[in-house]
């Protein structure tokens, strides 16, 4: 019995001292497979329980574990400081399980906006756009706003300056010199949806609009509208009301109340503003226009108004997001503070 225990600490320490001895990799590696494989001397010592009385065997068992728990953690430290030492793994443990990298999230407009289309997508509408810089034909007289009206001031607008020549050769703006301005309203893309698309038309589009307000808890510079255009043959009023009540109700809750109030836009006739009640802050809130095309839009692109109808509306996107997630601010929505972004 004492010579069994004597040949497990003899093992022990020569191992021990091998392994101080011991430098690279491949070393390691060939110490590992003699002592603490599973054809190592470690195993062989287990033999030697045969060779013990019966109730000797816990001892002798116990102490070959612990001559292997002792050498495994003398492998693994000399291991580890072998790895750092050599510079191969510097620092990086490779046996940690993978962390999700940080990927960011999508801006709460933009999820909106996804919101939004995924939810037209549902009700037959495609998706469309066109270009921020806009001319005066589609941001204006396509859509039957006259020379005389308001908002063609140039005060209302953020009209681009000329483009000037650039050494001595004229650039295509100059010469042909029709005014650029950032769009104010999506209802530019109406027009050239149309341009480029023959009746039957469903589309929505999200998209940026430009106007130089001033900045309050409601206002910006820049903000984003969901616009909506549907032209086919028999498209009447009851088209444009029973879609957008639809849409409130899916996307606001079913039993919330839309209302519809005569307005005036240039570019539909009827037209009307809708608002929203909410009952919390027992008011309600304006989503934007809409109403029946102008026979004159569609003359503009060639589009028979005898034949055709449609509709159109014009919802800003910001109204719709504060109003769903709370936010009383809009600045925030450019600011790009992590601490707001983050709760998206
Ligand atoms: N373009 C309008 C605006 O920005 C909103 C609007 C009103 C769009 C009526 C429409 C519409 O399509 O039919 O104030």
């Amino acid at each position: 019995m004492a010579e069994v225990l004597d040949e497990i600490d003899r093992v022990q320490r020569e191992a021990l001292a091998e392994l101080a001895a011991l430098g690279g990799a491949d070393a390691l590696e060939a110490f590992r497979i003699k002592y603490l494989g599973t054809k190592g001397r470690l195993k062989d010592l287990m033999s030697l329980l045969g060779k013990v009385d019966k109730d000797q065997k816990p001892v002798v068992g116990q102490r070959v574990n612990a001559a292997k728990e002792a050498l495994t953690s003398a492998f693994e430290a000399k291991r580890n400081t072998a790895s750092v030492d050599s510079g191969e793994v510097s620092g990086i443990d490779v046996t940690e399980p993978g962390a999700q990298p940080a990927l960011g999230r999508l801006h709460p407009l933009m999820q909106t906006i996804d919101e939004l289309t995924d939810l037209f997508a549902r009700m037959g509408f495609a998706v469309a756009s066109g270009p921020e810089v806009e001319d005066e034909f589609h941001n204006f007289i396509a859509l039957n706003i006259p020379e005389s009206h308001p908002a063609r001031d140039p005060l209302d607008n953020f009209y681009l300056a000329p483009a000037t020549s650039v050494a001595g050769q004229a650039s295509i703006d100059s010469t042909n010199a029709s005014p650029r301005l950032l769009r104010t309203q999506t209802s530019t893309v109406q027009i050239r949806v149309m341009e480029t698309q023959k009746p039957p038309i469903r589309v929505v589009i999200p998209g940026r609009v430009y106007r130089p307000d001033t900045v309050d808890d409601t206002h910006l510079w820049m903000f984003h509208q969901l616009e909506a255009l549907v032209v086919d043959k028999n498209v009447t009023m009851v088209d444009l009301k029973s879609t957008v009540m639809q849409f409130v109700k899916a996307y606001f809750g079913q039993d919330t109340q839309v209302r519809f109030r005569p307005s005036f836009f240039p570019f539909t006739e009827p037209s009307a503003e809708v608002d929203v009640w909410f009952a919390d802050k027992n008011r309600w809130i304006e989503l934007g226009g809409c109403g029946m095309v102008h026979p004159n839009v569609f003359k503009q692109v060639g589009i028979d108004p005898e034949v055709y109808s449609g509709w159109a509306f014009g919802f800003g996107i910001e109204r719709i997001a504060m109003r769903k997630y709370g936010i009383n601010n809009i600045r925030l929505f450019v600011e790009n503070d992590v601490r707001f972004l983050r709760q998206f």
